[in-house]
């Protein structure tokens, strides 16, 4: 029998633990005396004549490339081959071009790491071309339905609650009130588990609808208690008072959420009286080693996408579910998109221990 031969590809926006993942499928492919290639920047990499590839060895994969940020395969979080962007302003559909690039890598099985975005476009090349795929889930935002929790993750928030912990200090030196954005997109579980392993006082989640009233009677309890600081965390895609969505633009046409800390800092001014200072996290939360949490996931994730292969489960993501990683249908995932639970433990936690969620 041929040996089998499997790809593996990155897409979405980079984070901490993608490497490990891919060192993980690596390994598990060698025990098993599969080959596995690594295919260039995502999808982008299928839309060259010849599609982008290297073939990965267990030799490259020493435990070093795991304790590395970002991935070693490059990745786009742009140019849905569906709606390709051309350079006269149209799109066009690109997606046979990427049938023909996953044919021609003649692969067994294909490992989609990507967020919920990326495997909707993934899921659609797969029926198109009749391709094997799998999915491993990966993202800060921790958004992706039917997983607890996602690769980059835990980095993510241990970043952010590092960044509290350094504007502490600094707070309390010069009596301000700071306030911290975070990403997390649409949903506000970065700045959750952050806020609340940081001390944050208030927390801002763009689930929660809040009033700047409500910010500043939490920051003037603060000072009235006798400590001389507060510290604000605010997920990028909170929303003005008057429900304006702030975005900033890029070169190119790209938007991206940005300057709801500017924002508020200049609000939470007015209304208290207090000195008050911005700090915008952005891309720092998706670089640095991994935690070891994400390390475990990514090796976890890893091995398991390459035993679903080996079983014939394909269509399939690797999924944490109750100490243990488990498989679910790619649709359901990306149907059951996770926002933060409002009833849920953490909101709960957050509001018990006197945090105000500006509601
Ligand atoms: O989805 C991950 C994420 O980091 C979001 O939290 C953020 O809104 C976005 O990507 C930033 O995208 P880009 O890297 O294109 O600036």
């Amino acid at each position: 029998m041929a040996k089998k031969r499997i790809g593996i590809l990155t897409s979405g926006g980079d984070c901490a633990g993608l490497n490990a993942a891919i060192r993980a499928v690596v390994h598990r492919a060698n025990l098993l005396d599969w080959e596995t290639i690594g295919i260039i920047d995502g999808t982008a990499g299928l839309l060259e004549d010849k599609p982008e590839y290297r073939v990965l060895t267990p030799n490259e994969f020493d435990g070093n490339i795991m304790r590395m940020g970002g991935t070693i395969l490059g990745t786009t979080n742009k140019g849905n081959p569906f709606a390709f962007p051309m350079p006269d302003g149209t799109t066009k559909n690109l997606s046979g071009k990427i049938v023909d690039g996953f044919k021609a890598l003649n692969v067994d099985a294909v490992i989609g790491i990507g967020g919920d975005g990326s495997f909707a476009i993934l899921k659609k090349l797969a029926e198109q071309g009749k391709i094997n795929m799998v999915g491993i889930p990966k993202t800060i935002d921790n958004d992706i339905g039917m997983t607890e929790t996602s690769i980059g993750f835990d980095t993510a928030v241990a970043v952010a609650t590092e960044a509290l912990d350094r504007l502490q200090p600094t707070a309390a030196s010069h009596d301000r009130v700071m306030v911290l954005e975070v990403m997390g997109r649409d949903a506000g579980h970065i700045a959750l588990s952050a806020g609340i392993s940081g001390g944050a006082d208030v927390i801002l989640i763009p689930e929660v609808k809040y009033s700047i009233e409500n910010i500043a009677k939490k920051i003037k309890q603060v000072k009235e208690s006798g400590r001389n600081f507060a510290l604000v965390v605010v997920s990028e895609a909170v929303k003005t008072v008057k429900g304006d969505k702030l975005e900033l633009m890029y070169t190119g046409g790209e938007k991206r959420y940005g300057g709801i800390g500017h924002y508020l800092v200049q609000k939470i001014a007015e209304e208290t009286g207090s000195e008050t200072r911005v700090t915008v996290l952005g891309h720092v939360q998706r670089g640095s080693q991994p935690t070891y949490n994400d390390r475990l996931l990514a090796s976890a994730f890893g091995v398991k996408a390459v035993d679903l292969i080996k079983e014939g489960k394909f269509g399939r993501m690797v999924a944490w579910s109750n100490r243990q990683v488990i498989d679910v249908a790619i649709e359901d995932a990306i149907a059951a998109y996770q926002e933060v639970d409002l009833n849920g433990t953490l909101v709960q936690t957050a509001r018990a221990l006197g945090i105000s969620l500006g509601d």
